[in-house]
């Protein structure tokens, strides 16, 4: 498995246990840091652990800037299935971060390919991510980056799979309700960060764990693209790794 760092833990809890000593570190060393943030289920533990964290006063969020991989198009910021809201219930609502240093893509932007050139504009205009979060999907997406010929340089649009909506529909009344769409950085804004963290658990994502990084880098797996970043952790439950 390329350069990257992998470290099996028990639990889901004890990944996102790990992964908030990884934040907490961060932040400590660079008050003003900026985080590339992820939603989804396997982030959940790693907010807990953050929210607690910050009320216990071990972390502050005051000077932290924070830019979201993705949303999906056409949902308000306040939708219930919106990831701008997701963040907000998850975690923004309950740390000290100041809402202006929030950043996640536009849903209901009026012109995307502005909104996307404005993204990137935002994230070099803080000097870049120093610490990007990251899950993955079953068909080994990161972001809404989907499989595909090439891999997405910067923030764009993307038709989602059938299995990305089908995965995500949990979240909604049905899957008709599940958007067509998303905006997401694209896999080279991803690779731009310092440092990058992807938490993956669960039996079900044993497989493309294997896939995207025991395998060849190809665009058909975007994670395999991980492979050639030089400071990757990969922090994993037991399930996940197959153990
Ligand atoms: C979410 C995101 C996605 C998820 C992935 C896994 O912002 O970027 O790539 O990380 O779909 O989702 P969960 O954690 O729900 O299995």
């Amino acid at each position: 498995m390329s350069g990257i760092k992998m470290i099996t833990l028990e639990t889901p809890e004890d990944v996102g246990r790990l992964a908030a000593d990884i934040f907490e570190l961060e932040i400590h060393a660079k008050p003003t840091c900026v985080l590339g943030l992820a939603t989804g289920s396997t982030p959940l533990p790693l907010y807990r652990q953050l929210v607690a964290r910050n009320k216990a006063g071990r972390i502050d969020f005051s000077r932290v800037r924070t830019f979201n991989l993705d949303e999906y198009e056409g949902l308000a910021p306040d939708h219930e299935q919106s990831y701008r809201r997701f963040m907000q219930e998850n975690l923004f609502d309950h740390i000290n971060i100041r809402p202006e240093n929030t950043h996640v893509p536009d849903g209901l932007a009026s012109d995307p390919q502005a909104m996307f050139a404005e993204y990137e504009r935002q994230i070099s205009e803080c000097g870049g991510i120093d610490l990007q979060l990251l899950g993955i999907g079953h068909d080994g997406h990161i972001g809404f980056n989907e499989p595909g010929d090439f891999f997405p340089p910067l923030t764009h649009d993307v038709v989602l799979t059938e299995q990305t909506r089908q995965a995500n529909k949990r979240f909604f009344q049905s899957i008709d309700e599940v958007p067509l769409r998303a905006y997401t950085m694209g896999v080279g804004t991803v690779m731009a960060a310092r440092k990058i963290v992807i938490l993956i658990t669960g039996k079900d994502k044993a497989d493309i764990l294997r896939r995207a990084f025991s395998e060849p880098v190809t665009p058909h797996v975007p994670a395999s693209a991980l492979q050639f970043h030089h400071d990757v952790t990969l922090i994993c439950d037991r399930a996940a790794a197959g153990i």
